[in-house]
């Protein structure tokens, strides 16, 4: 059936999620660590395609060169095995204790030119291992203390950074495009570049802002109290749509990182039907991987692991084919054409038409009669009660 994903749907899992032991802010971790190898091997039978690390998943934090290539060579032989790719790499600048204050927004130099060094280092292996994505979420790029961070030098520090990783990915010939991750807070009670429209305005002041775009996630939006599947939007009318984080959060609180679809429903399936038909024409606006970023939740045992991975699967492509038929219902065609949902997509003015001819069109004004235009509805509440049931599998 439909949701039975294979390699060519292009699903992808980090490494820390599958292999996250569920240690949180009160509890001990409830699974033992899981060998990437492993973890490598299964998301293959389960059907993915793809997986994603930070450095210190596959390269425990402080090995040495002899012990960091063995980690590697065993890594390389389980994707061989498998024919399992790795579409985007990112760096741990978050576990230890040196990143407390950031990476590259650091306040102490030190740290800051320590952390230029450890993306440098892994960014070489992300492209020997063929990625063409290398995420930057600054989870602990951020403050707690207002006085206590100079945003205007952080931001300084932050352009600093990527325009020199970029830099650096050019000149070695790496070929890898950036993605940064905002996030609104946790770990850091307030993180930079904290939402999608934060992070586009800080791309359009970078030297290589051509080279980076957005790794936007399902949560993080929505942990800010706004919508994924509109952020995922402006994120590609601007181009910069360079990867994704998918996973489900339920409204504003700590990141949950919930199975993708589990949070909330209706804006997955939004956003589903945007990336699968949001292109003009009704084709795919996005052709990345659909990538995984949750964690299975603490409760779970290692069969649960196993079991939520493949539910992110199927969940994608069950949300899929309901957008299919919710696309394809003549019923819904005619409920979008009398919402004039496609008539947005006319030029409001006419080919060439200057200022002079709207104002010498009386129809746009002296004879418009707003007060009929105002009483009539648009018929949105009908068009989402389709959705709705599309949803639900209640209508074909
Ligand atoms: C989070 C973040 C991370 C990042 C990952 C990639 O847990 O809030 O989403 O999972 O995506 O570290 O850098
Ligand atoms: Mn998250
Ligand atoms: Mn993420």
């Amino acid at each position: 059936m439909a949701a039975d994903p294979t390699r060519a749907d292009k699903f992808s899992f980090g490494l820390w999620t599958v292999g996250w032991p569920a240690r949180d802010p009160f509890g001990d971790a409830t699974r033992p660590p899981l060998d990437p190898v492993e973890s490598v091997h299964r998301l293959s039978e389960l059907g993915a395609y793809g997986v994603t690390f930070h450095d210190d998943d596959v390269i425990p934090f402080g090995s040495d060169d002899a012990s960091r290539a063995e980690h590697i060579a065993r890594f390389r032989k389980a994707l061989d095995e498998t024919g399992i790719v790795v579409p985007m790499v990112t760096t741990n600048l978050f576990t230890h204790p040196v990143f407390k204050d950031g990476g590259f927004t650091s306040n102490d130099r030190d740290v800051r030119r320590f952390a230029l060094r450890k993306v440098m280092r892994n960014m070489e292996l992300a492209a020997e291992l063929g990625a063409q994505t290398y995420v930057m979420w600054g989870g602990r790029e951020g403050s707690e203390y207002d006085l206590a961070k100079d945003v205007q030098a952080a931001l300084d520090r932050y352009r600093e950074g990527v325009d020199f990783l970029a830099q650096y990915s050019i000149d070695r010939g790496f070929g890898l495009r950036f993605a940064l991750e905002p996030k609104p807070n946790e770990p850091r009670g307030d993180i930079l570049l904290p939402t999608v429209g934060h992070a586009i305005a800080f791309i359009s002041s970078l030297e290589h802002a051509d080279l980076v775009g957005l790794n936007p996630e399902v949560g993080h939006e929505q942990m800010a109290g706004l919508n994924y599947a509109h952020g995922i939007a402006q994120a590609l009318w601007h181009g910069k749509l360079f990867h994704l984080d998918l996973n489900g959060q339920r409204g504003i609180k700590y990141d949950q990182d919930l199975v993708f679809g589990h949070g909330d429903l209706m804006n997955a399936f939004a956003l589903v039907d945007l990336i699968e038909h949001g292109a003009p024409g009704g084709g795919p606006a996005y052709d990345g991987p659909r990538h995984f970023d949750y964690k299975p939740s603490r409760t779970e045992d290692a069969g649960g692991v196993w079991d939520s991975a493949a539910a992110n699967m199927r969940m994608y492509l069950l949300l899929k084919e309901r957008a299919q038929a919710f696309r394809a219902d003549p019923e819904v065609q005619e409920a979008l054409a009398a919402s004039k949902v496609g008539e947005l997509s006319q030029p409001t003015l006419g080919t060439g038409e200057s200022y002079t001819d709207l104002l010498a069109d009386r129809a746009s004004y002296e004879d418009f009669d707003a007060d009929a235009a105002g009483a009539k509805g648009f018929g949105f509440v009908r068009l989402n009660q389709l959705a709705v049931e599309h949803l639900l599998g209640a209508r074909g």
